[in-house]
């Protein structure tokens, strides 16, 4: 269950809307609780959040993917990625079906095609305009279900889903992240020089953090860990530990 998610076009469900600002004991979208899992490129938290949805039997949210997606369309058709009102257009109409693992736009497997290094500098590009993270609002929430939602991104806990239950920034020094990503894609056969890497992550960070919509930060409220020095494993016990602690905490009131 853990990658699932909205099965088709991750589309909102009806009355999602109504449902979000209800508490207590509705049953609405805020009492299904949400980690929040934030922090910057290759900073290992996709990994992470895959982890502690998979322990927990949770969904799970790759915010990043959306952008990934709209990028890859642009980059397709053509579409100027300072363009904001044709990527929201693209963003709102934007076909994807989550599916066992797999990614499809407009019909295509686009899983390996949207990691590429073209495509993510080209999203972090397209996720500065305001009216695209807009048009990707509602998609994102739409993946809050029961039994709860591990979501990664840049923005999970100060803009989608302010009131999460649990948030985490995971950090780790440009040059470990560098050497992460030189890793994964050395594994999948594609040759990268570390210089060209560590530089393109300095410069998404710069991007994200400098932008005006959504920029990264840690939310006021979220617990940082720093992974430098980490092994995966670890890092998703740790998120497991705070997840449980708090939830002993709030005696199984988990929405927030
Ligand atoms: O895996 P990596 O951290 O490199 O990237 P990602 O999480 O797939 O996100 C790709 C790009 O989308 C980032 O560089 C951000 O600019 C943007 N993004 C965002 O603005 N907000 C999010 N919630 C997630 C991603």
């Amino acid at each position: 269950m853990s990658a699932a998610g909205p099965p088709q076009g991750a589309r909102p469900p009806r009355g999602e809307r109504r449902q979000a600002p209800l508490r207590g004991g509705h049953k609405g979208a805020a009492t299904v609780p949400v980690i929040a899992v934030d922090g910057p490129a290759a900073s290992g938290k996709g990994t992470v959040a895959a982890g502690v949805a998979q322990a927990l039997g949770f969904h799970l949210l790759d915010s990043g993917s959306l952008y990934r997606l709209v990028a890859h369309k642009a980059l397709a058709e053509k579409v100027d990625p300072d363009d904001g009102p044709a990527l929201a257009a693209m963003a709102e109409a934007l076909d994807v079906d989550f599916r066992d693992g797999r990614i499809a736009r407009d019909g295509r497997d686009v899983t390996n095609a949207i990691r590429s290094e073209a495509v993510s500098a080209a999203a972090s590009r397209v996720a500065v305009h305001p009216a695209v993270r807009a048009a990707l609002l509602a998609r994102q929430r739409a993946f809050r279900r029961r039994p709860g939602l591990v979501a990664d991104g840049r923005d999970m806990g100060t803009v989608v889903f302010p009131d999460a239950f649990l948030k985490v920034f995971v950090t780790a020094t440009p040059e470990e992240r560098a050497r992460r990503r030189h890793k994964q894609l050395i594994e999948k056969g594609i040759s990268i020089t570390m210089e060209s890497l560590l530089r393109d992550i300095r410069e998404r960070d710069a991007r994200d953090v400098s932008r005006a919509s959504a920029p990264l930060r840690a939310a006021a409220d979220a617990v940082i860990l720093d992974t430098t020095d980490m092994t995966i494993a670890a890092a998703v016990d740790s998120v497991l530990g705070l997840y449980r602690a708090r939830a002993a905490e709030t005696g199984g009131k988990e929405s927030n």
